[in-house]
């Protein structure tokens, strides 16, 4: 029987890597991966070429190049990535085309990554964080969210899947521990007690490859995933440990997270204090066990350190 072929949007980043690796690790899985990328000449796409993966170039700001990347195929991985322009409205619209794409060439699954409009927690005018970009509180989550109705509206057969932070963000995201003024490393997050809702981002691929070989199962439902639910405490604890050198952790004010004046710090302060302020239910929508039913080699914090300690730079 012909394979089912997904057409994975981000194939050469993190979470879409993930998937592509995991269809092309399961020869006899009945799928096929689609790699879709800007640049076919890349390092990352010429790779992905290598594993045997077809590449084909599409841009998320040219619905057309979309229609073409997802004719013929079974499904669809959708991603957005704020990081790269620092803009909801451009998330809405890119998340818009690869609806209008994916209505247009039929497709029978389309797994859209996706996070909390944070919105809908804290209206704009609760003024216990700062509404961005006159009328964000989160936007790099907001911008998913407020575009998840689309999908529906269009009719496309579609699973919300809902991601959490990244373990790698203490690799390639500036959030590894720094020393401070006397030398002890710490990690400064404004969660207080709370914890954090993580995941190592090779896991979400897998995650969604175990979505797509459910079938029907996941389509029209929303699905929350994490490896792990660990507080400041518990990972300071776990990277002191893996590191062989003290970390503390500080459980800054959101204030002072979002005047670290990084690119994106405010954006980050609202995201740690929705964490903070919500976390029964950001941690209830992300359960581990079902998690791990879609990916039985999912990661805890713990595993994921194990393997990728040494990575961490050390400020
Ligand atoms: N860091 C975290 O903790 C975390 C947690 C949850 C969710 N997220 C979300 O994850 C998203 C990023 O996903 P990621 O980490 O997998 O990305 P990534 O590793 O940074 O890679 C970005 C991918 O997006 C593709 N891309 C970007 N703009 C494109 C465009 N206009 N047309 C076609 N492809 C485009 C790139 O493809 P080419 O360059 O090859 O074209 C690349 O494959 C962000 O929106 C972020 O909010 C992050």
């Amino acid at each position: 029987m012909a394979k089912k072929i997904i057409a994975v949007v981000g194939a050469t980043g993190a979470q879409g890597g993930g998937l592509v690796r995991a269809i092309m690790n399961d020869p006899n899985g009945g799928f096929a991966a689609r790699a879709i990328t800007r640049k076919k000449d890349s390092d990352k796409a010429k790779a992905l070429a290598k594993m045997g993966a077809e590449v084909v170039e599409a841009d998320l700001d040219d619905k057309a190049s979309l229609e073409k990347a997802f004719a013929g195929a079974y499904g669809a991985y959708c991603v957005t990535n704020f990081w790269e322009h620092f803009s909801a409205e451009k998330e809405q619209v890119q998340a818009r085309n690869m609806a209008d794409a994916a209505r247009a060439a039929g497709l029978k699954h389309v797994i859209w990554s996706t996070l909390e409009d944070v919105r809908r927690y804290v209206p704009l005018s609760d003024n216990r964080m700062p509404t961005l970009q006159g009328k964000w509180k989160v936007p790099h989550f907001d911008g998913k969210g407020s575009s998840d109705h689309v999908w529906k509206d269009l009719g496309v057969p579609t699973t919300l899947l809902f991601t959490s932070f990244y373990w790698d963000n203490f690799v390639y995201f500036g959030m590894g521990p720094k020393a401070g003024p006397d030398g002890t490393l710490a990690i400064g997050m404004p969660m207080g007690d709370r914890k954090l809702s993580g995941i190592s981002a090779a896991d979400i691929g897998a995650c969604a490859y175990g979505i797509f070989k459910a079938g029907n199962e996941y389509i029209g439902k929303t699905v929350g995933i994490a490896g792990d639910h660990v507080s400041g405490a518990d990972m300071a604890a776990a990277l002191s440990k893996a590191l062989g050198k003290k970390v503390v952790y500080h459980a800054m004010e959101p204030a002072a997270y979002r005047a670290l004046g990084f690119p994106g710090a405010d954006d980050l302060g609202n995201m740690f204090q929705f964490y903070r302020d919500f976390n029964d239910d950001f941690v209830a929508a992300r359960s581990v066990e079902k998690t791990r039913k879609l990916n039985p080699k999912l990661q805890s914090f713990q595993q994921w350190l194990d393997a990728n300690a040494k990575q961490i730079p050390l400020g």
